[in-house]
């Protein structure tokens, strides 16, 4: 790279080519007149760590990933934040001397979402969440340090979900459930889907009794992906089914604010992804 080029970022996962991570970065880059370049790379896990030094060598300055690549990202960092070391999930690198320094905006993504965006409290409601992956790591201690009472965790290979537990350490707070016992866990005031399933097209099967009265159902994912878990979170009477285009553009946001020291405007960029994202009828 030489001085006149703009800087080079990219997000990595596998699949990424429908990523919206370029466009959201480019247009912050637009608004705040910073010179960049930002592309996809697909990339599998056990292809991360020489597609990230290729990337590096090529004068890479920053990178995010997404699924599912946020544990090995963590693995491949020379140091981390606080947020990303107790979360053993990273999704946003920058370019540290000969390494990469590790960050996890992803629960900050998710609470500002809902707090900011749609107006709800997080605070005070007893919730399930879904899923024990990357994605799930990085919003289980955001959630908790917003202030959910009760944290039940409940993942397909129960080994991943009893591994965040312990990561977390709060017995009295979190809790884990086997899957195959859904019927049995109790009514939650939020519901979070953290899992991969609608990538793949998969359905998850839920009982009704999962949502108590006024319940939020969050899927972390947006477009086709959360199309599942929100259809059936309003077949049950969910009071907001919300999908995860607000949390991805504010993690954005924040990884944009780490690697460019300011902080873009997301509003109207929700409302013009919004148009084309169907995801949330009551937006
Ligand atoms: P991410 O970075 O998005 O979290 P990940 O680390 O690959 O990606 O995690 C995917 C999560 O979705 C895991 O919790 C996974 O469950 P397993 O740990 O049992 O693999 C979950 N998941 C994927 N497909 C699923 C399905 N069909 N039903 C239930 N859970 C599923």
């Amino acid at each position: 790279m030489t001085a006149s080029e703009p800087a080079q970022y990219a997000v990595f996962g596998q699949p990424v080519a429908h990523s919206l991570s370029p466009r959201i970065h480019n247009a912050f880059a637009r608004q705040l007149g910073i010179a960049l370049e930002y592309r996809p790379i697909e990339s599998s896990a056990e292809g991360f760590a020489a597609a990230l030094k290729k990337f590096a060598d090529l004068g890479g300055a920053g990178a995010n990933v997404t699924l599912p690549l946020k544990q090995v990202a963590a693995k491949a960092c020379a140091s981390l934040s606080d947020r990303a070391r107790r979360a053993d999930s990273v999704n946003t690198l920058s370019r540290s001397g000969d390494g990469w320094h590790g960050d996890s905006t992803d629960g900050v993504g998710l609470i500002r979402d809902i707090t900011s965006r749609h107006r709800l409290f997080v605070r005070g409601r007893r919730t399930l969440l879904l899923g024990a992956g990357g994605a799930a790591r990085a919003v289980a201690f955001a959630l908790l340090d917003a202030g959910v009472p009760e944290l039940t965790i409940a993942n397909r290979t129960p080994e991943r979900a009893d591994a965040l537990a312990d990561a977390i350490g709060q017995p009295k707070r979190v809790h884990t459930r086997y899957w195959d016992d859904l019927g049995n866990w109790g009514a939650f005031d939020l519901l979070i889907n953290a899992t991969s399933a609608g990538h793949g097209g998969a359905a998850l099967s839920l009982p009704s009794s999962l949502l108590a009265p006024r319940a939020v159902c969050y899927d972390l994912s947006y477009g086709k992906a959360a199309f599942g878990f929100l259809a059936w979170a309003r077949s049950v009477g969910a009071e907001h089914a919300l999908d995860g285009l607000g949390m991805l553009i504010e993690q954005a946001a924040e990884a944009f604010e780490l690697w460019h020291g300011q902080r873009p405007d997301t509003d109207a960029l929700y409302a013009e992804l919004r148009a084309y994202v169907p995801g949330n009828a009551e937006d």
